[in-house]
């Protein structure tokens, strides 16, 4: 469904940094060449630097090359070209908002309805929002006025609520619009399609059918040169309280009422606040921390993070896995285990959801369960495990892999922030976060970030490429579970 966009300006704060090169600029030029920006459309960068427009529109051309080495069309990029423009908005001028004002107030260049784009960091979310505000650029009286925070909105529940309150001194909750990158990716927004558009799984998704259900996100690669942003944050702060809480709103909520924004968000809303807090006295028997080891990853050998950091006393963790219940009558007693890893042995991001036991086993071992496996990345797929006779004259089973490609190879590509950037201009925030899952989000995470930083002890450690360690298996309620170790057959056989 194409929706109609409004004539609008995109003001793009921290436009010269990394992400906007990686993904804004090049996701807005794709927007572009798909015919989905408004023909006027203004992207108005803001730096601290002083860029003429000449030199801005050289960088922004360095960009595009980077990010499409094929090349692109010359005729998309010339349109794409005429919509910029820079501001420059040093630090030290105290008026600097008030030329920002005027600068967009040239009608004949900038629509009115104004989007800001906040990639910058997170110390300046609030400062940023409250000078827009003090020269009226918030100001929604004729125009709309959006503003996109960008990840992380608080590092814990109190400095979340801060930043909240300080925010929206000038901005309704219809104004914010909170990134999780996650949520604009199409596999993401398939596990509510996959579960609502079909009847044939909502009547088992269910704790009468379901023993449990693994929510994993694993990579090959090491925390690389972010070792210092990843010390202050580790795996659970990075990944789990964000992203895989979403995958896990996704994967367990109800039905909502219809596809709006507003519904949608509502029935999130209602799953995370659902989850039972963890109890701070036996945060040991739900949540697994470890820190990986030097060990070999594609046949290379690479160091441990402790010797990449330099520092042999950190705890922070690069695996991390809780163990959840969601306190509503569908989940009743169905743990839900997330685990996030980095330099695991394979790169995986999947939701893995396991039967109960049939009462007629016939395999070799009796322990024979379907699973059920939605695929995120790398492969975008829907598998499921069954049970089914091997051909001859003996009675017995063997499991056999359904596997269907979600992804077919004409489908289009699309990056999530390219996803994001459409919703923020058609003014459909159910990509983005609402302030009660983020706040319901911090409230999980926290007494277990709190407790492991806290906790001295030197921490597990697990040998680069190798599966999860084996001490994690203490979260599992039941002695039959194990974590699933990869989406292909065969993966469910315990380490
Ligand atoms: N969603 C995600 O998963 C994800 C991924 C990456 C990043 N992020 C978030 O996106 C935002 C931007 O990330 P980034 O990697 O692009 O950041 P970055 O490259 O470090 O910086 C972005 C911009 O901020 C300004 N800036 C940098 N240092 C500054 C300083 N000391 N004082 C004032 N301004 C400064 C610079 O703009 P000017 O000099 O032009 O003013 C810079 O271009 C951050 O909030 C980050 O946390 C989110």
């Amino acid at each position: 469904m194409t929706k109609t966009i409004d004539p609008c300006t995109l003001v793009l704060f921290g436009a010269s940094g990394n992400l906007s090169r990686v993904k804004l600029m090049p996701g807005l030029f794709r927007l572009d060449a798909a015919g989905r920006l408004p023909e006027k459309m203004a992207i108005l960068s803001v730096g601290r630097s002083e860029v003429s427009n000449e030199d801005w529109q050289k960088d922004i051309k360095s960009m595009l090359d980077a990010k499409f080495k094929k090349g692109y069309d010359q005729n998309v990029f010339n349109r794409f070209i005429a919509r910029n423009h820079y501001h420059a908005n040093p630090p030290s001028d105290p008026n600097a908002f008030n030329r920002l004002k005027a600068t967009l107030g040239n009608e004949n260049t900038f629509p009115q309805n104004l989007a800001y784009f906040l990639s910058v960091r997170p110390v300046d979310f609030a400062p940023v929002v409250s000078q827009l505000a003090s020269v009226g650029l918030l100001n929604e009286e004729k125009y709309w006025r959006r503003v996109v925070i960008e990840k992380p909105f608080g590092t814990d529940l109190p400095s979340a609520q801060e930043l909240q309150a300080s925010i929206t001194k000038h901005l309704k909750e219809s104004q914010i619009y909170r990134i999780d990158h996650y949520l604009g990716k199409s596999a993401l927004q398939n596990i509510m399609l996959q579960r609502f558009a079909n009847t044939i799984l909502e009547p088992i998704w269910n704790k009468d059918y379901i023993d449990h259900v693994q929510i994993t996100n694993t990579e090959l690669l090491g925390v690389g040169e972010r070792t210092q942003f990843y010390d202050s944050t580790g795996a659970l702060r990075d990944m789990i309280q964000s992203h895989i809480l979403q995958t896990l709103a996704l994967t367990a909520m109800e039905q909502p009422k219809d596809l709006s924004p507003d519904a949608i968000r509502a029935e999130k809303i209602k799953v995370l606040e659902a989850i039972r807090p963890i109890p701070v006295n036996e945060i040991e028997k739900h949540a697994f921390r470890a820190q990986y080891a030097a060990g070999t990853i594609n046949g290379e050998k690479v160091p441990g993070y402790l010797e990449e950091l330099g520092n042999p006393d950190s705890v922070v963790e690069t695996y991390a896995a809780l163990k959840l219940f969601i306190d509503n009558s569908r989940w009743e007693g169905v743990p839900f285990y997330i685990r996030t890893a980095k330099r695991l042995h394979e790169a995986d991001t999947r939701i893995s959801v396991r039967f109960k036991k049939s009462p007629l086993q016939l395999g070799k071992d009796g322990t024979e369960q379907n699973w059920l496996m939605l695929g995120i990345q790398p492969r975008e797929c829907i598998k499921m495990e069954i049970q089914s006779k091997i051909p001859g004259l003996d009675i017995a089973t063997r499991t056999i892999q359904m596997d269907a490609a979600n992804r077919h190879e004409e489908d289009e590509t699309i990056d999530a922030y390219e996803a994001l950037l459409l919703n923020l201009m058609e003014g459909d925030n159910s990509l983005y976060l609402h302030i009660n899952e983020v706040e319901a989000q911090w409230r999980l995470v926290d007494p277990v970030v709190k407790t492991w930083a806290e906790d001295r002890k030197p921490i597990h450690q697990y040998p680069s490429g190798s599966c999860d360690p084996k001490e994690s298996k203490i979260i599992f309620e039941k002695d039959d579970q194990f974590w699933r170790s990869s989406i292909e057959l065969g993966g469910d056989k315990s380490q």
